[in-house]
Formats: structure tokens, C-alpha cells, sequence
């Protein structure tokens, strides 16, 4: 560690739109050197990054470690177990001891609190693979993904229809730096944080709505955007849960209500039959696995923003 304070990645917004966009400009550089197989920049040569895990991950594991591994470094994978965050041992001794091993860390935690504690007391950058609160790489993803298919960010109308979670909070404060046209059309009582909302709008950039009728929400939409309707540290809650959620289900009707120009959205894993159903998913205008390939690129950009690469 050196004596200032090294750059994180803990919310979307923690830095200004100048250099989000420029973020997600290095990522299509670097994507378009690995998708033509030229492995030949190696910034992250002799460098390590720890990766603390206390959910389980598929892409956020997958993408980071290959990532980091592609730019020249290593990458250590701790397992829920092997940490125990919080309980084994403390946030703030955790985030010395591992900033004296890596060059970074990169964690999926529960409590948003541990993710700002992690920033607080390492001395190496911290990236935000998810928390309870807020899934900020996973909407530098998205947005790199919208701009490829639409060939701009600015203006588009993100539509995302289910429970107003931690990707709603992403959008949100990507909202309150980009402009865009965002509304959640969700069940009453799952509307996203209201302080969050109050950010956003308050920003004064982007038009922000809450509805709770998504067939009138998703009229003229860019993006229709789903998530599964309980969240990790909510799976006890599912039943309760899929009553609620009726009516929120993005199906063909709701897509067709959205117009034959809209792409579908879904950060996955997908709970197909229920949130979403098997033909959206499978329709010609899905763009899920194009945004979560993009995960792996859209996380190289934060990595070597952070890194100062
Ligand atoms: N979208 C996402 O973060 O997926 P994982 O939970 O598999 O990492
Ligand atoms: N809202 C979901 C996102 C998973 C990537 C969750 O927190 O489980």
C-alpha cells in the first residue's frame, strides 16, 4: 500500500460520467484485443487479487478470475467458508492482512456495510462484486452492453419490471450520472430503497419512476430488464414471494407490449418460468449472454481504472 488512498469500485456513481464512459471505451479496447485472441497485454504481470466470497457466484467468479488472469495476473478465489467474514474474523483485519498478500480485492458480500468497511481499511483498491445494496459491476456490464446494441447509452429507457433490489440501486445511481429514462415496475412494498430514488432524482439527469403497472412501464422501452423475484439471503422468501410477483412476469405479451424494438435483459441466473419466461429468453432480441460475456470486459475496464493502468 502507498500513502494515499487507493481508488475502489463500491458504487456505480462513485465516479463521474466522464469517467464511467471512458471506463467502458477501455473496455471495448480490451475486449477487442481478446476476442481476436491477442493476450498480449499484460498489465497485471506479477500482481494478485484476492476475491472474497460469502454468496455463490457463477459470473462474478468466472468473469473476474479470467479476466484478471488474461491481463497477466492471479487471482485467489476464498470460498464463504474460508473467510467467514464477520464471524472467523473482522471486516477491518480482513482488509489488511489481504492487502499486505494482493494488488486488489474484489468481494461479494451481503451487508453493503462490509463492502465500505473493506474500502475503509485496505490499502489496496476494493471492487463490489454485489452486495445486499448495490451490484455496480454488474451495471458497468449492461451499460456496456446497451451501447454496443443500440450504439449509445445516453437517453435510453431502461424498463426493469420485478423486485426493487440491488441491481434497481445500480441503475439508480447510474441514473443519477448518465441520462437516462429509468423506471422499476414493481409490486407494492418492493420498491427500491427511497433514499436511493431520492438520490437519483435529486441528481436532476436522468427522468426516474416507480410504477407498480408494468404492462403500462414497458411501453416504448429500449431495455426490458428482469431479476429473479427473490434475491440471495432471500431464497426462504420465495413462495411468499411468487404470489406477489404475479402479473410481473416478463412474458411475449409484455414484450410485445414494449414494441418489436425492444431488447431483453436479464443479469441471470434466471429462474425461467417465473420471472422471465423460456421464450423471452430464447427470443431474437435477448441479450443476456452478449451482458454476461460483457461482464468479464466491463470488470477489466474497473480493474485497470483502479489499478491505474
Ligand atoms: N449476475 C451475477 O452476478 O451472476 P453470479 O451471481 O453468477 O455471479
Ligand atoms: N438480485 C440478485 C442478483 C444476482 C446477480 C441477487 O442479489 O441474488
Amino acid at each position: 500500500g502507498g500513502d494515499s488512498k487507493p481508488l475502489s469500485f463500491i458504487h456505480i456513481d462513485d465516479y463521474p460520467k466522464e469517467t464511467i464512459l471512458k471506463i467502458l471505451e477501455r473496455s471495448k479496447e480490451v475486449k477487442a484485443a481478446i476476442t481476436a485472441y491477442d493476450h498480449s497485454y499484460k498489465p497485471f504481470a506479477d500482481k494478485t487479487m484476492a476475491m472474497i466470497f460469502t454468496k455463490p457466484s457463477m459470473r462474478t467468479r468466472v468473469s473476474f478470475e479470467t479476466g484478471f488472469y488474461l491481463l497477466g495476473g492471479h487471482a485467489i478465489y476464498l470460498d464463504p467458508k474460508s473467510i467467514e467474514l464477520g464471524k472467523r474474523e473482522e471486516t477491518r483485519d480482513i482488509a489488511r492482512v489481504l492487502s499486505n498478500y494482493n494488488d486488489i480485492i474484489m468481494a461479494r458480500l451481503f451487508a453493503h456495510q462490509d463492502a465500505l468497511d473493506l474500502a475503509k481499511y485496505a490499502t489496496v483498491p476494493v471492487i463490489n462484486g454485489l452486495t445486499d445494496y448495490n451490484h455496480p459491476c454488474q451495471i458497468m456490464a449492461d451499460a456496456l452492453t446497451i451501447q454496443e446494441v443500440t450504439g449509445g447509452l445516453e437517453g435510453a429507457k431502461v424498463v426493469y419490471v420485478g423486485d426493487g433490489n440491488n441491481i434497481v440501486h445500480s441503475w439508480l445511481r447510474l441514473a443519477a450520472i448518465v441520462p437516462l429514462h429509468f423506471v422499476c415496475a414493481c409490486p407494492r412494498g418492493f420498491e427500491p430503497d427511497a433514499a436511493t430514488v431520492e438520490l437519483a432524482r435529486k441528481a436532476g439527469v436522468s427522468k426516474i419512476e416507480i410504477s407498480n403497472d408494468p404492462m403500462e412501464a414497458v411501453k416504448d422501452a429500449t431495455v426490458v430488464y428482469s431479476d429473479v423475484w427473490a434475491s440471495m439471503g432471500q431464497k426462504e422468501e420465495a413462495a411468499a414471494r411468487l404470489s406477489r410477483f404475479q402479473g410481473f412476469q416478463v412474458n411475449d405479451e409484455m414484450m410485445k407490449r414494449a414494441g418489436k424494438d425492444a431488447y431483453f435483459m436479464h443479469c441471470l441466473p434466471a429462474e425461467r418460468g417465473k420471472e422471465v419466461t423460456d421464450s423471452v429468453m430464447e427470443a431474437p432480441n435477448s441479450i443476456v449472454f452478449q451482458q454476461a460475456e460483457n461482464r468479464m470486459h466491463a470488470q477489466n475496464g474497473v480493474m485497470l481504472h483502479v489499478m491505474g493502468c
